[in-house]
């Protein structure tokens, strides 16, 4: 299959070859072409640019993703795009900053896969040379013999060697949990994997107090993000809420506990919004307004559920955080995926 130039102009100009079957995202991040991105899956209307000049070939985006006046205007997903001509793209003026790690292929080994609470397991993978990340990203997994791709972010911090991990909850019937990491994936075995992607990163220039908001399996990123940001600050000042529904839901108690008593600044808040107990009982973004009566100076980053994921938006801004110091990751379902098109 051939490939086509694709001119891209905004604040980084250059051209980047990308092959019939490539998406433009795909193929910007990995001639080192930064672009926000978020979902690659075409439900977030992150990857939004616009079709200067050329053919490119795109499923039907909803109106809900991509206006209808956005779209007769010639924008196009780059997540979902690829190039049926040579190209002329432009990317939104600003965008040049980001995180900038190349995107590749990976082939990992596993070396652990633990439960670590109900229908949770954790995953570690060697690779053969570090990946560069920024705390927050995460990497597509290739489901063997599938054709599909999940994603699961980071729960290390960027710098740790070979090592990566990644806190997977089981879906019923999921063909990624239940067809292979739940039934047949094993110490040892190889897995293919792809990133680092996203823009929901620790931003190491602000060292603001934090508010780390985590529903389930969405603490990983934040888990990620509040050791950047002790490595970088011990003393940093940081209020982690991770709420589930059950007692069996809750994970990594012990070790943010440890890591409590170990940093002053850090105050770690477990929530069950379902069974009663000695600790906090209801929602993260309820458990955040009763504790504060001002978020002004601080800086949120939440990832989970969408609902909780808004629902905790509301809470900083009804506590008066400015909506620029809101960073947000929504976990949602997994579209199939064809490998064969990407
Ligand atoms: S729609 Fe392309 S990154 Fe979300």
């Amino acid at each position: 299959m051939g490939s086509y130039s694709v001119q891209v102009s905004g604040s980084d100009p250059r051209t980047v070859e990308c092959s019939a079957d490539q998406r433009l995202l795909d193929a910007f991040l990995r001639s080192g072409v930064y672009l926000p991105n978020s979902c690659n899956q075409g439900t977030c209307g992150t990857c939004k640019v616009k079709l200067l000049r050329g053919n490119v070939e795109q499923p039907s985006i909803p109106e809900t993703v991509m206006s209808a006046q956005d779209q007769a205007s010639g924008h196009i997903l780059a997540c979902q795009s690829v190039p049926r001509s040579d190209a002329h793209i432009e990317v939104p003026l600003g965008c040049a900053s980001g995180p900038r790690h190349a995107l590749r292929d990976m082939v990992g080994t596993v070396t652990g896969l633990r439960p670590i609470a109900d229908d949770t397991v954790a995953l570690t993978v060697e690779i053969d040379e570090p990946l560069e990340f920024s705390a927050g990203q995460y990497i597509e997994l290739v489901v063997p013999d599938t054709g599909e791709v999940r994603q699961y972010s980071m729960a290390n911090p960027p710098g740790c060697g070979e090592r990566l991990e990644f806190h997977i909850r089981r879906v019923p019937d999921g063909r990624a949990t239940d067809g292979w990491i739940f039934d047949s994936l094993a110490h040892g075995h190889s897995v293919e994997m792809r990133g680092p992607w996203g823009d929901f990163v620790h931003d190491t220039e602000v060292g603001a107090p934090m508010v780390l908001l985590a529903g389930g399996t969405g603490l990983a990123p934040l888990t990620s993000i509040a050791l950047d940001a002790l490595a970088l600050d011990p003393d940093r000042e940081i209020h982690l809420y991770h709420g589930v529904r059950h007692r069996q839901d809750l994970y990594a108690v012990g070790f943010w506990e440890t890591l409590e008593r170990a940093h002053p600044g850090l105050r770690y808040v477990p929530c069950l919004s379902r069974d009663d107990w000695d600790g906090r009982h209801g929602y993260v973004g309820d458990a955040l307004v009763e504790d504060f009566d001002s978020l002004r100076g601080h800086v949120a980053y939440l990832c989970g559920p969408p609902a909780m994921v808004d629902a905790g938006v509301r809470a900083c801004k009804r506590r008066r955080m400015p909506g620029r110091n809101i960073r947000r990751e929504k976990y949602t379902p997994a579209p199939v995926t064809d490998l064969a098109a990407v």
